[in-house]
């Protein structure tokens, strides 16, 4: 189906079913819209007083009328619910295969890092025909991360983690809004998204990891997110207490992604990248079972990029779990 009325391009697996839930919206407002105002026109001429003697005669309700106007309603507004919850479900099913893409917003700027080390400003360069999954995160307020062209938007929050995911189908640039109100240059805070050839892609990915003579660049070569991390977790000392000796005064690190812990208090969650974080910011708020209430805050000594390659490490250590 070629853009109809007024819609973005589409350039995502999404953004066909969006389109047909909003045309259905549409259709369905302009079909009541103008059925009521031609009903209200056809009715005033229809039921106008014909002489200055005339009395209407009194209503006292219509069952079947009443019934009528109830029932198809709600007939109708289900099947906008179920429509919406079938888009919504597969809104939120990551992916098994996404490649993950690390989005942290700030005033007034989205700042992206790729895992094999790449960092990107207000640019965020992706594959087509794959699966992407972003894990996004805040340095201040609320931000939103908004791709028209993917029907793609989630918010991004201060203090925990958000994920969303799309899977582009073309080649081209796209814009990259925040749509949430998040101070005087909220207007500015925008960005591209370019969707490449998965060759393309690759070749500026590893132009990126490693440029070539040829460019003149100086930079050298870059590390990779889960790289950056074991060297955090060194120069942290994360190591001194997280450690296989007996003696370790936390847990192993590398047990932990993707399984159940169990607290004191009882209580059991299952660790992923918000309860890796705030273990990291507030340890003392979920003590594992077994282990002393030692381990120092991190806040304000980690920036939330740092936070990221950390939580990243920590998942390499457990590949298995980390892939699903
Ligand atoms: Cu960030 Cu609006």
């Amino acid at each position: 189906m070629k853009n109809l009325l007024f819609t973005p391009e589409r350039a995502s697996t999404f953004a066909a079913s969006v389109d047909s839930l909003y045309f259905y919206l549409v259709a369905i407002t302009l079909f009541f819209s103008v059925l009521i105002a031609g009903l209200i026109l056809f009715f005033t001429f229809k039921y106008r007083r014909k002489s200055d003697s005339e009395r209407p005669k009194p209503i006292h309700g219509n069952i079947p009328l009443e019934l009528m106007w109830t029932i198809i309603p709600f007939l109708i507004t289900m099947t906008i619910f179920l429509w919406g919850v079938i888009i919504y479900v597969k809104y939120f099913e990551i992916p098994k295969n996404a490649m993950e893409i690390f989005v942290v917003g700030k005033q007034w700027m989205w700042k992206i890092q790729h895992p094999e080390g790449p960092r990107e400003i207000n640019e965020l360069h992706v594959p087509i025909n794959q699966p992407v999954k972003l894990l996004m995160t805040s340095e201040d307020v609320i931000h939103d991360f908004y791709v028209p062209a993917f029907r793609m938007k989630m918010d991004v929050l201060p203090g925990t983690y958000t994920e969303a995911w799309f899977e582009a189908t073309k080649p081209g640039t796209y814009h990259l809004f925040c749509a949430e109100y998040c101070g005087t240059k909220h207007s500015e805070m925008i960005g591209k998204v370019i969707a490449m050839e998965p060759e393309a892609y690759e070749a500026w990915l590893s132009e990126r990891i490693n440029p070539t003579a040829t460019t003149g660049s100086s930079s050298k070569k870059q590390g990779s997110v889960v790289e950056i991390g074991a060297e955090l977790f060194k120069t942290s000392r994360c190591d001194t207490c997280h450690n296989t000796t007996s003696a370790a005064l936390g847990p192993d690190l590398a047990k932990v992604f993707g399984k159940e812990r169990k607290f004191e208090n009882g209580a059991t969650l299952t660790a992923d990248e918000k309860y890796l974080r705030e273990s990291i910011i507030e340890p003392q708020k979920r003590i594992v079972a077994g282990y002393a209430p030692v381990m120092p805050t991190y806040k304000n000594q980690l920036d939330e990029e740092q936070i990221i390659a950390l939580i990243s490490y920590i998942k390499s250590l457990n590949p298995e779990e980390a892939a699903s």
